[in-house]
């Protein structure tokens, strides 16, 4: 059987990380047996987590204290995790995440400062038993170049996405910290070439590291 494989998508507001989920998915769905592969984002996914990611990002009427929002992310991730992640991986699927705890790292340790990026590191790694992803893609912008995309998109932005540009600017400044921390598993991407450079790029990096889920090559043009 295959052993499975959880791969990360990673990087602050508007860097592209759900744009290229959709094109791999879609990929996906024209080359290879998508029950294979998993695709979950965090939070959410369960009833629980969808609940608890509507309280965290849409939440107006009584703003969180930052430690009650680490919480809520953390707890959401032991749902996640337990029920979604380690059983897809133990059947060998490939899980596929939209954020992961990278960006409580991020966000919740570097740009809201509760406690030091290195403590919620081991927060996180110990409610999760430890699971660490084996490849986390990380598309890297600055946050100017990322309020420019964020200001030509029609949908109204979350309580975290509202923050000011010193706040964004920490969350890079966790990605950097944890992608220099744990460089093995990290393939930084420029978030500001185009979406199918960037997919070309992802698709080179997997017919490399998971060609067994794959039919055919993942790096010929197909798409
Ligand atoms: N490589 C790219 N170049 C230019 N624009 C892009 C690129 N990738 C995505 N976009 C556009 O930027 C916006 C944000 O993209 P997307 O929703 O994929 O980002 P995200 O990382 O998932 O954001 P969030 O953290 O808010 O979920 C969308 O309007 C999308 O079309
Ligand atoms: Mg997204």
């Amino acid at each position: 059987m295959k052993k499975g494989f959880f791969i990360t998508l990673e990087g602050g507001e508007a860097c592209g990380k759900s744009t290229q989920v959709r094109m791999l998915k879609e990929y996906l769905d024209k080359q290879v047996n998508h029950d294979d592969f998993l695709f979950v984002r965090e939070p959410g996914g369960t009833p629980l987590t969808e609940e608890i990611r509507k309280l965290l990002l849409n939440y107006e009427i009584d703003k969180p204290l930052p430690m009650t929002e680490l919480l809520l992310f953390c707890a959401a991730r032991v749902e996640d995790v337990y029920k979604q992640i380690l059983p897809a991986l133990s059947q060998g699927k490939v899980v596929i995440a939209d954020r992961f705890y990278d960006s409580t790292i991020a966000y919740q340790g570097m740009a809201r400062g509760i406690m030091s990026s290195k403590d919620i590191l081991s927060l996180t790694k110990k409610i999760i038993g430890g699971l660490t992803p084996n490849l986390t893609f990380y598309l890297k912008i600055s946050p100017e170049e990322a309020f420019k995309r964020k200001s030509k998109m029609s949908e109204g932005m979350d309580r975290i996405e509202k923050e000011g540009l010193l706040f964004h600017q920490k969350v890079k400044e966790g990605y950097d910290f944890i992608s220099n921390l744990e460089k093995d598993r990290f393939y930084i991407l420029d978030a500001t070439k185009s979406p199918q450079e960037i997919f070309e790029e992802i698709k080179k990096v997997l017919n490399q590291k998971i060609p067994e889920y794959f039919k055919d090559d993942l790096s010929e043009e197909k798409y």
